[in-house]
C-alpha cells in the first residue's frame, strides 16, 4: 500500500496515514488526493483496518492546503471539477465506517483544515496552528470549508476565519471547538492511538452505528432523529447488544464479537 505521497502503516488494527510532501509543508496535490482515495478505499473493505490516524510527515504541517502551484493553473471549469473530487473524497472520509481521527501536527490550513474537519475528531498538537487563507489567495475554501466550518464552531466564529485568512492557534482551535484535544506535540499520536483503542474496545457494531447515527445530523432534525430509530433498532438485533446487557447483569466484562 506504500505510496511514497502517502504512507501507509497498519498496527494492532490501526491504520496510520502520513501525507508525505514536507518540502511544500504537505500540500494536497493531485497525488495525495489519488492516494488518499485509494487508501480510503482500503479502509472501508478491509476488514483487518479498525481505525485510522491521519497525519503529517515531519514536524511543521498537516497539511498547508491544496496545492497552490497546482490551483493556479485552473480555469473554471477545471475549478469546479477539482473542489467536486476533494469534496466527494472527504465525504468519504466523514462517512467512514470506522473511526478517524485527525492528528494534526503543525499548519492544518485551507485544504488541510479541512480534511482534518473531514475526520470524526481531532487532536492537535500545542504547535498546531489552523485557519482558512483562501480569502488572501483570491479565492474561497472549495473542499467543503464553508459548509463544515460553519457546522463545527458556529456561523459567526466560521465567517470570523474565513473573512480574515487568520492563522490561530491550537489552543484557540480548542477553544472554539474547532479541535478535540490539545497535546504535546510530541504525545500527539500516543495520545490518537490511547483515544482509538478505547473506542476499539467497544462493541464495534455499536461503534459502527453510531458514527453512521452520527453522519445523519446533517439531516433535518426529524429525519436524522428517524435514523438514529432505525440504527437503535438495528442494534438490538445484534448478538453484540445481547452479550453487551447480559455482562451487564452478570457483573462482569462484555466480550464483543462484532456480530
Ligand atoms: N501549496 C504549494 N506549496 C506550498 C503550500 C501550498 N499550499 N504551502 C507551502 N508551500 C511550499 C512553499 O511554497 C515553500 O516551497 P519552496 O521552499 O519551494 O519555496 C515550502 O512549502 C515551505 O513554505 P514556506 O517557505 O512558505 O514556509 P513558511 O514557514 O515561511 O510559511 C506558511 C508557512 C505560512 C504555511 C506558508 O507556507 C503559507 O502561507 N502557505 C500557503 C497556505 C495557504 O494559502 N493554503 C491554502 C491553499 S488554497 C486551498 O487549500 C483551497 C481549498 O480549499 C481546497
Amino acid at each position: 500500500m506504500n505510496n511514497t505521497t502517502l504512507l501507509w502503516e497498519l498496527s494492532e488494527g490501526i491504520a496510520l496515514l502520513v501525507i508525505n510532501r514536507p518540502e511544500v509543508l504537505n500540500a494536497l496535490n493531485g497525488q495525495v488526493l489519488e492516494a488518499l482515495e485509494a487508501a480510503f478505499e482500503r479502509i472501508y473493505t478491509d476488514p483487518e483496518v479498525r481505525g485510522v490516524i491521519l497525519t503529517g510527515a515531519g514536524e511543521k504541517a498537516f497539511a498547508a492546503g491544496a496545492d497552490i502551484a497546482e490551483l493556479s493553473g485552473l480555469d473554471a471549469l477545471r475549478g469546479w471539477e477539482q473542489a467536486r473530487r476533494g469534496q466527494r473524497l472527504f465525504d468519504r472520509i466523514e462517512r467512514c465506517p470506522k473511526p478517524v481521527v485527525a492528528a494534526v501536527n503543525g499548519y492544518a490550513l485551507g485544504g488541510g483544515c479541512e480534511l482534518a474537519m473531514a475526520c470524526h475528531v481531532r487532536f492537535a498538537a500545542d504547535t498546531a496552528q489552523f485557519g482558512q487563507p483562501e480569502v488572501n489567495l483570491g479565492l474561497i475554501p472549495g473542499y467543503g470549508g464553508t459548509q463544515r466550518l460553519v457546522r463545527l464552531v458556529g456561523r459567526g466564529r466560521a465567517l470570523e476565519l474565513l473573512l480574515t485568512g487568520e492563522r490561530i492557534s491550537a489552543e484557540r482551535a480548542y477553544q472554539i471547538g474547532l479541535v478535540n484535544r490539545v497535546v504535546p506535540a510530541d504525545r500527539l499520536l500516543e495520545e490518537a492511538r490511547a483515544f482509538l483503542k478505547t473506542v476499539l474496545s467497544k462493541g464495534p457494531v455499536a461503534v459502527r452505528l453510531l458514527l453512521e447515527a452520527v453522519a445523519a445530523a446533517d439531516l433535518p432534525l426529524e429525519a436524522g432523529l428517524a435514523r438514529e430509530a432505525e440504527l437503535f433498532g438495528l442494534a438490538m438485533a445484534t448478538e453484540d447488544f445481547r452479550e453487551g446487557t447480559r455482562a451487564f447483569m452478570e457483573k462482569r466484562k462484555p466480550v464483543f464479537r462484532g456480530r
